[in-house]
């Protein structure tokens, strides 16, 4: 149904478009702003997204309707990833998270050295916990009042995939 593929400068409007929606960033790390403009996607993708880290175009028929990437660590974490995603809230719902986020943990097993992938999901955000188990990913750890955005603080819920 869908395809993952290297970002490019054509993505930018949609990726303002449906970037810049409260549901979309709520539970996400503020590194991604709100309000989230044209300039931010374009940055992102044109700098942000090349940092020690592959990014992927979620396509459906050819239009970018959100982003799965993962960042690599440095140092001693070199053989760790971080895995994040978001989605066009119109397509939530339909089993499109878990397929992207199947395929990204696949690439990344086959054509990296990494044997960790770390997803860190804020506890009200079950939809993404549900994602991540569906993908073979495992609660490690509940970091409690981890995370502290709009007022509130947030328990850290970590989930993780070991190469095969
Ligand atoms: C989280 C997100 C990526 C999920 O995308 P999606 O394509 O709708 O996810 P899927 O359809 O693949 O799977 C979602 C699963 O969660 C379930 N789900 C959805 N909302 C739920 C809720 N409120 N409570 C419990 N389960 C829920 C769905 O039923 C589905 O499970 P099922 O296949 O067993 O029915 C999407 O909501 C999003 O982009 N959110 C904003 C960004 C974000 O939070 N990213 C993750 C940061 S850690």
């Amino acid at each position: 149904m869908i395809e993952l593929r290297s970002l490019n400068s054509s993505d930018i409007n949609a990726i303002a478009k449906y970037a810049n929606n409260f549901n979309v960033s709520q539970y996400l790390s503020s590194r991604m702003p709100y309000p989230y403009t044209r300039e931010h996607a374009q940055w992102w993708v044109e700098t942000g997204s090349k940092n020690n880290s592959t990014n992927f175009a979620i396509d459906l028929k050819g239009e970018c309707i959100g982003v799965v990437g993962v960042r690599y660590g440095e140092h001693e974490t070199q053989y760790s990833g971080e895995i994040g995603y978001w989605l066009a809230e119109h397509h939530w719902g339909k089993g499109i998270a878990s397929e992207a986020t199947s395929k990204m943990t696949d690439y990344v097993f086959a054509e990296t050295e990494i044997v960790r992938i770390a997803a860190l999901v804020y506890s009200p955000n079950t939809a993404s916990m549900k994602v991540l188990e569906k993908c073979g990913y495992r609660l490690e750890a509940i970091r409690q009042k981890a995370g502290f955005k709009h007022g509130v603080f947030l328990d850290e819920h970590a989930f993780v995939k070991f190469r095969p």
